[in-house]
C-alpha cells in the first residue's frame, strides 16, 4: 500500500455516515426528500405511484381494503398480467434493446442475449407449449433448474397463462424438491439435463428423478438442453418433453396474456420457519409486481438504458424480485450469470462487469467478504467506472466490508443501498433511497416512505434509540405475501400472532428479526430471533436440519445452532448424541454430513459436528442452544443456573475444541 492508501483508509475506517455523490443524486429516479412526508399524509393512496408502474387491462376500484386484516387485498379489481408487463408493453418502445443478457459458466463462450422482441417470442412459444401438456390456468407448475435463460422464460410463460410457478433453488436436494411439489400437489415440472460447475458437468436431471421418485402423484416434465454432448445420456421417459422440442413445435405463435386479478397468485415460493415443514409463501400478481417495479425503480435506480447485474440466484426470492419481475417491468437489460464468481478466476464479476459496462450490482455481504478476502488486486484489473450503484441484501453488513465495497468496487462513487427486506415482503422494505439520504455502514437505513416499521420491546411498546428490539410492520404493504399456501392458520400464528391485537382490529406483522433503531430512525438489523440460520444469506431452519440429522443411523439427538463465520456470516454447527452401540467416529460425522447434504443440500451441510452425552436442557427439557452458541464462538458461556445438567456444558466445551 502506498501512503496515501493508508491515508484513505484510515479516513474511510473512522467515518460513520457518508453522502450519496452528487454524479448520482442529480440524475436519480427518487431525489426529492419530500416523498417521505408526502407518504405518510397520503397512506394508502401513495401506493397507485406503484401501481402506475405496470399497465392495467382494467382499472383497481380501491388501492387497499382491509376488511379482513390480515388477508389484506391491493388494487381491488384490478386487471394485469405480469408476463404482459415485462414484455408486450415494450415492444414498441424497446423491442430491438436487450431484455436479458445470459452469462454462461465460461465452457465455450456460450453467452446469450435475448432483445424484448425475442424474449417475447420464446416466452410466448413456451407458454403455447405447456398449454400443450396440460399446464392450466392456477395449475402449480414447479421449476428445478440452475441459472440458465430457460428459467427466466419460464417463469414468464406461467405468469402469461396464470399458472403459478414455484421455483425449488437448483442446490436443493431431491428430498426438497419433492416435498415442495407434494405441498403445492404441483403435477407439472421444469428442470434440465445439467449445468456446469467450475467447467465441469454436473447431473441434474439425475437428482430430479430422484425426486419424482418421492412425488405423490404423476407429473410432467419438460427437460432443458443445457449440456449437449456433454450431457449423461439420460433418456427421456413418456412422462418427459424436451424444452426445444416442445418450444419449436409452436414456432411464432403468441399465446394471448391471462387477464389476471390484482389477487390472483403469481408465485408459490417455499421458505424456512420455525417448524420442520418449509412455509409456501404467496405472492400475487397486482400488489407484488407494483411493489418489484416500484423497489427497482427508487431503490436500485433502475432505468430502461441501464445493464443491471444481480448476482444472486432466482431459486431465491432475490431472483425473482430483482432479476426478472422488477427489471423487466421497468424495460432494463437485466443480467443472469450461471457460474460462481471465483471460477475460472477471483476476478470473474468483475470482469462481466467491465464487459457488459453493468450500471449497478446488487449482491450479498458473503461474496463482499469473499472478494475481500481474495484481495483488492481483482477487481484492480478492471474498469469498474460504468457501476453507479451498489447494493447488498440477504444479511447483516459489517462496516468494514461495506467501506471495502464502497472503496473497491465503486472508487467511493457509487451510493450502497443496504437492503432488508424478506421472502415474505415481496420486495425491499427498509434501506435508503440512495438519491437522497445518507448511508450509515452497517445500518440499512430508514424504512422506505409509507413502510411503517417500528422496534418494539416483548410487550410490543417501542423502545428507544439505541435499544435492542424487536423488528415489527405495522402497516400493510403492497408486496407483502398474502398467506401461506393452503394455510392460514400457520400465516396467522407466524407473522400476527405476537404484536398484534385483534379485538382492537390491531394487525402488526413480526418478521422474527430483532434490530435497533437510532435517533435518526437509521435501523441496525440483529438477526433473526426464531430458529432460522442465516448461511450465505440463505435461511435455514434449525429443525430441518436436526431431523436430517437424527435421520441419520447410529443418531439418537441432535441440536444445531448458528456460529459465526468469517465468509458465510453463519454456519450450521450441529451438536449429536449417538445411540447406543454407535461410535463417536469420523465415519459417523462424514455420514451426518452426508445425511445433511441429501436431505437438503451442500448449503445446509454442518460446518462441525461435535459428540456429546447429553445435550444442555432446562428443568422443563428444552436445549439451550444459547449456551451451544457460547461454544461454538468460542464465547463466554452465560448463566446456567437453569440448567438440569450445568457440567455438560464444559464438557461439550472441551469436545468441540479437540474437533
Ligand atoms: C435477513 C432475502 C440484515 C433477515 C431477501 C431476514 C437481512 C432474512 C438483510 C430474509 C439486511 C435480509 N440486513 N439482515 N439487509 N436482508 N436479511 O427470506 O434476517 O431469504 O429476515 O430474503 O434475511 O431472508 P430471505
Amino acid at each position: 500500500m502506498t501512503d496515501g492508501d493508508v491515508e484513505l483508509e484510515a479516513r474511510l475506517a473512522e467515518q460513520e455516515a457518508f453522502d450519496p455523490p452528487e454524479s448520482f443524486t442529480t440524475q436519480a429516479n427518487a431525489a426529492d426528500p419530500a416523498i417521505y412526508e408526502e407518504f405518510e399524509e397520503n397512506w394508502p393512496e401513495c401506493w397507485e405511484q406503484a401501481a402506475d408502474l405496470i399497465e392495467w387491462f382494467e382499472d383497481y376500484d380501491e388501492v387497499l381494503d382491509e376488511s379482513d386484516a390480515p388477508f389484506y387485498e391491493w388494487f381491488v379489481n384490478g386487471k394485469t398480467n405480469a408476463s404482459y408487463n415485462c414484455l408486450d408493453r415494450h415492444l414498441n418502445e424497446r423491442g430491438d434493446k436487450v431484455a436479458l443478457e445470459w452469462i454462461g459458466e465460461p465452457v465455450d463462450e456460450d453467452n446469450r442475449s435475448f432483445t424484448y422482441e425475442e424474449l417475447y417470442q420464446e416466452v410466448n412459444e413456451f407458454a403455447a407449449g405447456l398449454r400443450e401438456i396440460g399446464v392450466e390456468e392456477d395449475d402449480v407448475v414447479t421449476m428445478y433448474m440452475p441459472m440458465v435463460p430457460e428459467l427466466t422464460i419460464a417463469l414468464l410463460a406461467c405468469a402469461r397463462i396464470g399458472a403459478p410457478h414455484s421455483v425449488v433453488f437448483a442446490g436443493f436436494s431431491a428430498d426438497a424438491l419433492a416435498t415442495r411439489m407434494n405441498a403445492a400437489s404441483s403435477e407439472h415440472l421444469i428442470t434440465c439435463d445439467g449445468y456446469y460447475r467450475r467447467g465441469d458437468p454436473l447431473d441434474h436431471l439425475k437428482k430430479a428423478n430422484e425426486g419424482l421418485d418421492g412425488v405423490d402423484h404423476s407429473v410432467e416434465t419438460v427437460v432443458v438442453d443445457r449440456l449437449g454432448d456433454d450431457g449423461f445420456g439420460h433418456d427421456l421417459t413418456d412422462a418427459q418433453t424436451g424444452y426445444a422440442e416442445l418450444r419449436t413445435a409452436h414456432e411464432g405463435e403468441t399465446v394471448e396474456p391471462v387477464h389476471r386479478d390484482a389477487e390472483d397468485m403469481l408465485f408459490l415460493m417455499y421458505t424456512s420457519g420455525t417448524t420442520g415443514q418449509p412455509k409456501g409463501v404467496k405472492h400475487t400478481t397486482g400488489g407484488y409486481l407494483s411493489w418489484a417495479a416500484w423497489t427497482s425503480q427508487n431503490v436500485l435506480d433502475l432505468k430502461p438504458e441501464d445493464t443491471y447485474f444481480c448476482s444472486a440466484d432466482i431459486g431465491w426470492i432475490t431472483g425473482h424480485s430483482y432479476i426478472v419481475y422488477g427489471p423487466l417491468a421497468l424495460g432494463t437489460t437485466t443480467m443472469m450469470y450461471e457460474g460462481t464468481p471465483d471460477y475460472p478466476d477471483k476476478d470473474r464479476l468483475w470482469d462481466i462487469v467491465e464487459s457488459y459496462e453493468a450500471t449497478q450490482l446488487y449482491t450479498a455481504p458473503t461474496a463482499i467478504r469473499a472478494f475481500m478476502k481474495w484481495g483488492k488486486e481483482h477487481p484492480e484489473k478492471h474498469d469498474l467506472s460504468s457501476l453507479r450503484l451498489l447494493g447488498t441484501v440477504g444479511e447483516p453488513i459489517n462496516p468494514r466490508a461495506w467501506k471495502w465495497y464502497y472503496k473497491h468496487i465503486g472508487n467511493e462513487e457509487c451510493p450502497i443501498v443496504d437492503t432488508w427486506w424478506q421472502t415474505e415482503t415481496g420486495g425491499m422494505m427498509i434501506t435508503t433511497l440512495p438519491g437522497i439520504k445518507t448511508m450509515k455502514p452497517g445500518s440499512a437505513g430508514p424504512p422506505l416512505p409509507g413502510v411503517d416499521v417500528r422496534i418494539v420491546n416483548a410487550a410490543g411498546e417501542e423502545v428507544e434509540a439505541g435499544q435492542a428490539g424487536y423488528l415489527t410492520v405495522q402497516k400493510p404493504w403492497p408486496g407483502m405475501l398474502r398467506t401461506l399456501y393452503q394455510n392460514d392458520e400457520r400465516f396467522i400464528s407466524e407473522y400476527w400472532q405476537e404484536y398484534s391485537d385483534p379485538e382492537e382490529d390491531k394487525w402488526v406483522y413480526f418478521p422474527e428479526d430483532g434490530a435497533k433503531i437510532d435517533t435518526d430512525g437509521y435501523i441496525t438489523v440483529l438477526g433473526r430471533v426464531d430458529d432460522v440460520i442465516n448461511v450465505s444469506g440463505h435461511r435455514l431452519g434449525t429443525m430441518e436440519i436436526e431431523s436430517a440429522i437424527v435421520g441419520v443411523e447410529g443418531v439418537a439427538e441432535a441440536a444445531v445452532v448458528g456460529g459465526n463465520h468469517e465468509i458465510k456470516g453463519e454456519a450450521v454447527y450441529a451438536y449429536v448424541i449417538t445411540e447406543d452401540g454407535y461410535e463417536e467416529n469420523e465415519e459417523l460425522r462424514s455420514r451426518i454430513v452426508a445425511g445433511v447434504n441429501e436431505a437438503i443440500g451442500p448449503i445446509a451441510k454442518p460446518e462441525s459436528v461435535v459428540f456429546t452425552p447429553e445435550l444442555p436442557k432446562t428443568r422443563s427439557g428444552k436445549i439451550m442452544r444459547r449456551l451451544l452458541e457460547n461454544i461454538a464462538n468460542k464465547e463466554e458461556i452465560g448463566n446456567t443456573s437453569t440448567l438440569r445438567n450445568p457440567e455438560i456444558v464444559t464438557e461439550i466445551q472441551q469436545k468441540a475444541q479437540n474437533n
